[in-house]
């Protein structure tokens, strides 16, 4: 079998597992069909055992960022296995006010293991830390996909989907308040869209996942829901490149500050402490 008919084999059957297991996908922009995963694996079918003895769906087993860790590191789902030291799943509080979001490891997360460790990572921790955030403290940061993309390219339409359901579960575990988009592929991959960096950055979009919401924003299907406000900026290494660039990112920064500041009193005392 060639490699491409492996990767499309290896997909088809993690879209069928994953909608075997609970799992809800919808329609991606990059014309895949992208996913939201919103429930653990089931359990307590073996031997035939119901799950649930009311309505006799079984149970499902909490799904939780240890396993998405776990399922990261022996990821076999697309090519970037072949070639990775190490996976990166991701790295931060459990209760994060933001979840940064990158486009995926280069070298020396690759060899760490850990997420934006080497130059753009140094800046994103500057970047968060001129805000009042560190991933030590109040953010988890995590990327699209989970391997690095070799010669430092964008990560294929394909790798992207294969990825997205762990973020996805990340996001749906962690529930920040505020989804951080580093660069144009992370946004493009959360927001479904085809839209440039340039539009997406200087306003907050909205993540939104599952059910239905009436006018209250309350849920009115069975199926977990939950909405997120998104801002998106210029990657780091955008920044590296282009010190233009550098004064936009900010203008992003201080609207994520200000709208952190709005969400959550704890931060806006914090941050009002800093010189
Ligand atoms: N760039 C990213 O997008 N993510 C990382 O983790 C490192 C560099």
């Amino acid at each position: 079998m060639t490699a491409e008919g492996k990767t499309a084999a290896s997909q088809f059957l993690a879209l069928t597992a994953d909608y075997l297991t609970g799992g809800y996908r919808r329609p991606h922009a990059l014309g895949f069909e992208g996913d939201v995963f919103l429930a653990g694996p089931l359990t307590g079918t073996e031997n035939g055992e119901a799950g649930d003895a009311l309505n006799n769906s079984p149970k499902r087993e909490a799904d939780s960022l240890e396993k998405v860790a776990e399922e990261v590191q022996r990821c076999a789902g697309c090519r970037l296995c072949e070639k990775r030291t190490r996976s990166v799943a991701g790295e931060g509080v459990r209760e994060p006010l933001v979840l940064v979001v990158g486009e995926g490891p280069g070298a020396d997360e690759d060899a760490a293991g850990r997420p934006f460790v080497g130059k753009a990572g140094q800046l994103l921790d500057r970047m968060l830390a001129s805000i009042g955030l560190s991933r030590q403290k109040n953010c988890y940061i995590a990327n699209v996909v989970k391997c690095r993309p070799p010669q430092n390219r964008d990560p294929a339409p394909d790798e992207i989907v294969s990825c997205s359901r762990f973020l996805s579960r990340q996001i749906a575990l962690l529930k920040p308040k505020v989804i951080f988009c580093a660069g144009r592929i992370a946004a493009q991959t959360i927001l479904h869209t085809a839209t440039g960096i340039g539009s997406l950055r200087g306003h907050f979009e909205e993540y939104s996942t599952g059910g239905v919401f009436n006018e209250t924003d309350r849920i009115t299907t069975g199926i977990a829901a939950f909405r997120i406000p998104l801002l998106a900026t210029y990657h780091p290494s955008a920044l590296l490149r282009n010190e233009d660039l550098k004064r936009p990112a900010w203008e992003d920064l201080k609207l994520l500050r200000s709208r952190l500041a709005e969400l959550d009193s704890i931060y806006a005392r914090e941050t009002a402490e800093q010189p």
